[in-house]
């Protein structure tokens, strides 16, 4: 075999960033994917419709094909204006929100520190019928950072599951064996798998003291097992997860200077390559589609 169809992907978590690098990265998004959810956390975050429409706009400009679209969440923080957030879910100007607890991963100084102060927030979007995407990791220094995702699930998510009983929720690149089952037994809860995630383990990233900035990124990825889970709950039809690549391009200064790089792993240009293998390997091609293009619409 040497050619496979399937009706156009999208991709539900990229980091495009801004100036440079987003004129340089973008049409590798585009040349694939018919959708793109473009991550708010710039250098300055976008909360606002203005800073939304004017983000969606240079992405499509830049993207070098007519019938791309980006899709704009909204940052969220403990300050955000309440009326234009609502204006810009009744307008589609946000699809959504994006919630990044204070100093989880990049640009993230801007995020929350009690997540009960928005809970006004996820009641709009319940309300809206818009979609709550989170990077779910409680970033606190009594735990370990390969159990970021579980605390998190355990001392919030539950809990934001429990009072929105409606809301969407998406647990963005789902990083554990862990998260992949609280995403399959709760109810109104997606996730997006990267293909880092089914292809490193941690010993790919941290060897003798060293890290291997290439491979750094958040959640870090963890053990076999892990990878192991997350390709199962991709490839054997699971209607519950879909692709998000969670593609974010550093300047290499930013990765290879000396202390810890930033986090984040560029895939964008092989990106459904990348998943095409790993379903090859897994021996469910049948599946790509589900996964790519099906599910994440459908939720
Ligand atoms: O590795 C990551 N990089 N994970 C994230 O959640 C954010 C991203 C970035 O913006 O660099
Ligand atoms: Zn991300």
């Amino acid at each position: 075999m040497n050619k496979i169809k399937i009706i156009q992907p999208d991709d539900w978590h990229v980091h495009f960033r801004e100036g440079g690098i987003l004129s340089v990265v973008t049409k590798y998004s585009s040349r694939i994917n018919k959708r793109c959810i473009a991550m708010p956390n710039t250098i300055k975050p976008i909360t606002s419709s203005k800073e939304a429409i004017n983000y969606k706009k240079i992405i499509e400009s830049n993207s070098k094909k007519e019938s791309f679209q980006a899709l704009i969440p909204c940052y969220l923080t403990d300050t955000l204006n309440i009326e234009d957030f609502e204006y810009a879910l009744q307008n589609n100007i946000f699809i959504g929100g994006k919630l990044y607890p204070n100093n989880a991963t990049t640009n993230s100084q801007h995020g929350v520190n009690d997540i009960k102060k928005i809970y006004n927030i996820f009641e709009i979007l319940e309300k809206q019928n818009k979609i709550l995407l989170v990077h779910g990791e409680l970033n606190r220094d009594d735990i370990d950072i390969f159990d970021r995702e579980k605390y998190f699930i355990d001392e919030e998510l539950y809990q934001i599951r429990n009072n929105f009983k409606n809301l969407k929720i998406v647990l963005e690149h789902v990083s554990s064996d862990y998260g992949v089952d609280f995403v399959k037994t709760n109810n109104n809860i997606a996730g997006t798998i990267t293909p880092h995630h089914m292809l490193l383990t941690k010993g790919d990233v941290f060897q003798n003291d060293k890290i291997n900035p290439h491979h750094y990124c958040m959640p870090v990825v963890k053990n076999e097992s892990d990878l192991v889970s997350l390709r199962k709950a991709a490839c054997f039809n699971n209607s519950k997860f879909f692709l998000g690549t969670d593609s974010a391009p550093h300047h290499l200064d930013d990765k290879l200077h000396n202390g810890i790089p930033k986090a984040g792993i560029f895939s964008a240009p092989c990106s459904i390559e990348l998943y095409a293998a790993i379903f090859e390997e897994e021996n469910a091609l049948e599946n790509l589609e589900q996964f790519s293009s099906i599910n994440g619409p459908k939720f």
